[in-house]
């Protein structure tokens, strides 16, 4: 059975005054069934991690560089990650790949990178609205996954989330149908490249506009295992009701 799994993704909203609403969240989901993660960033992924040290939410970073050390002003390894408390990284995020124009093998040289410091690889994927109306959401996804993902991708180092870049921030969702047939086709092509055994491990979120009100119907979706969270993690209440949710799912 996948460990259902809620991570919010903070993006670039925070200063050391909203690390309160991380242990609210941690002090109202004691136990959750799901697996709970806060990916602030970068600044305070120390901070949070010792706050919420012993609690059931966990840390992660938004981006590592894909080398292990050296001349690379700015950026951050994975090992920096790990070493202050990230047990997770979110790579290729669709603002990455437009903002620093990330490409599929550029993302698949930092899940490598994750990979050897120990992290949670959290791969995202997901067409334009382009893609969309041109019938290619299923042809871009698996470019994005065959270019994205390395060899060596199994359930304790990988997740995947599928965000339609349309869907993120717009309040505008897929439909299920559209999340199931994307879910469907991610664990097919996870099969084909990595075997049945490492696909049904590999946990399948949704992202792009998940909000309290719309949780429990995309939980409801099969082969969704969670969610990736952006604007609805920042506040205690929201991102606890989306937990809740995911509980019950
Ligand atoms: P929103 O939940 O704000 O739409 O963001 C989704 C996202 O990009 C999470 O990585």
């Amino acid at each position: 059975m996948r460990r259902k799994l809620a991570a919010g993704n903070w993006k670039m909203n925070g200063l050391t005054a909203d690390l309160g609403e991380a242990e609210t969240l941690a002090t109202r989901h004691p136990d959750p069934r799901s697996e709970v993660v806060i990916c602030p960033p970068a600044t305070l992924i120390a901070p949070m991690a010792a706050r919420l040290a012993g609690s059931a939410v966990g840390v992660g970073g938004q981006d590592c560089h894909a080398v292990a050390s050296g001349a690379h002003t700015g950026d951050i390894a994975a090992a920096m990650l790990a070493d202050v408390g990230a047990r997770h990284v979110i790579l290729g995020h669709s603002e990455r790949r437009a903002d620093h124009h990330e490409t599929d093998a550029a993302i698949a040289a930092k899940v490598t990178a994750a990979w050897a410091a120990g992290l949670t690889a959290i791969l995202c994927v997901g067409e334009t609205e382009p893609d969309r109306d041109g019938g290619r959401t299923l042809d871009v996804i698996t470019a994005q996954l065959d270019g994205a993902l390395p060899e060596g991708a199994q359930a304790d180092n990988t997740v995947i989330a599928y965000e339609p870049v349309w869907a993120i921030g717009t309040g505008r969702t897929p439909s299920a149908a559209q999340i199931r047939e994307v879910h469907i086709h991610l664990r097919d092509a996870l099969a084909r490249r990595f075997g049945a055994i490492a696909a049904e491990g590999i946990r399948l979120l949704y992202g792009g506009s998940v909000k309290p009100a719309n949780a429990a119907e995309i939980f409801a979706i099969a082969d969704v295992d969670g969610a990736l969270v952006g604007g609805a993690s920042l506040k205690a209440s929201d991102f606890g009701a989306i937990i809740a949710a995911l509980d019950a799912a």
